[in-house]
């Protein structure tokens, strides 16, 4: 059963904002952005309630991460739903090279070696197919999973968010903070003036209690939800699979439980970090919730210097935090400001490693680092 959605009554309210101004012919792109796990989908999903219970259609057009998505992917979906909603039967030449699968055409040519004016054409039928469409009804559009949504597609977004003018089109972009190939991209995007951004982060300790109540059916103890906000940063996908094994035993020793579904996930985050960005957190997960780069660098047999950019890298992934961690006492270096930083596997991350999960694959040249906890 579906959970309650908890704690983001601010984030709704902007989205339900920006539907008001598209039925007043101010259309927007908002760039929902946040890690793996913590609600753009589900928000964009609530997102489409409203719209459906104001009889405005909703799109999705959701990208892939695998490398045999044919081009415009995302957009393909998105143009076979305008299809179906407004019934198009001509069959328009520009469109039907982007989408032959929905207009009937010949194959594409290839995008990759498709000249900018031609590209231009391509987009330009789209913006106009938009046009006609949103011409007769607002329309929202949502374009799940951006970060891996190939160039093609962000370009006729880029071109979409250039060119669209008084149309009443909210088009919701999702994309991982953690996945940074597009990153240059989206940051353009966001300077946009159609643009807005929002940033999804944890639920409060409060959002944790209510969101797990609703996974096991029934109030949760303060020190439970305290202690799994502690484990998860809030958020959601995290707190979820906590909730599902908790009925069956408590929140034990601080170690978040790592079930399928986490150890699914977090093996498809490591998955495409560098190996030595890999081996640089199994190492520190085993040393503990700190370490020191010093420590971990010869316990995996690299340089400092080699650890300290599979470190950047690591968190970058939003795999090790920063910062100052609850219970924490050691390896803290001094920061160019002058204050105190921290630097420790991310908690469902080291609870994952020593759960086991890592096993496969990981080697690491000593079990034990000098100072392990
Ligand atoms: N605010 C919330 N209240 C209750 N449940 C939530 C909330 N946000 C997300 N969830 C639930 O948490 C899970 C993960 O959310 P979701 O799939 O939307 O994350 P995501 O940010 O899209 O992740 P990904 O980057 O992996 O696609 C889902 O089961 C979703 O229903
Ligand atoms: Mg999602």
């Amino acid at each position: 059963m579906r959970s309650v959605l908890v704690g983001r009554d601010r984030e709704l309210a902007a989205l339900v904002g920006y539907l008001d101004d598209v039925q007043q012919e101010r259309p927007s792109i908002v760039l929902c952005r946040g890690e793996p796990g913590i609600g753009k989908t589900r928000l964009a999903e609530e997102l489409t309630v409203v719209a459906g219970d104001r009889d405005i259609p909703a799109l999705w057009g959701v990208a892939v991460e695998s490398e045999g998505a044919p081009p415009y992917w995302p957009w393909r979906q998105l143009l076979r739903g305008a299809v179906e909603l407004v019934g198009i039967a001509e069959v328009n030449e520009d469109l039907a090279r982007l989408a032959p699968d929905v207009f009937g055409g010949p194959q594409p040519t290839l995008e990759a070696t498709a000249s900018a004016e031609d590209r231009f054409r391509l987009f330009d039928a789209v913006a106009r197919l938009f046009r006609e469409i949103t011409a007769r009804s607002p329309l929202v559009l949502v374009l799940d999973d951006a970060h891996w949504a190939d160039r093609p597609s962000l370009l006729l977004l880029q071109h979409l968010a250039r060119t669209v003018r008084d149309e009443r089109v909210l088009i919701m972009v999702n994309h991982r903070d953690t996945e940074h190939e597009h990153a240059a991209y989206f940051a353009d995007l966001v300077r946009e003036p159609i643009t807005r951004q929002l940033d999804l982060t944890g639920l409060t300790e409060q959002g944790v209690a209510m969101h797990l109540a609703s996974v096991v059916g029934h109030d949760v103890t303060p020190g439970d939800a305290q202690q799994v906000h502690l484990l998860t940063r809030g958020n959601p996908f995290f707190v979820g699979e906590v909730g599902r094994v908790l009925p069956a035993g408590k929140v034990a020793g601080g170690l978040a439980p790592v079930t399928a579904n986490v150890r699914e996930a977090i093996r498809s985050r490591l998955s495409r970090l560098s190996p030595g960005a890999v081996t640089l957190i199994h190492a520190a997960s085993i040393v503990g919730r700190e370490f020191s780069t010093t420590v971990v660098a010869q316990m995996v047999g690299a340089t400092s210097m080699s650890c300290l950019s599979s470190l950047d890298e690591a968190t970058a992934a939003g795999l090790v935090e920063t910062g100052s961690i609850p219970g924490g006492h050691n390896a803290k270096k001094r920061r160019s400001d002058g204050r105190w930083q921290s630097e420790g596997p991310d908690l469902v991350v080291w609870a994952f490693f020593r759960s086991g999960g890592g096993r496969s694959g990981l080697i690491v040249r000593h079990r034990r680092a000098p100072n392990a906890a």
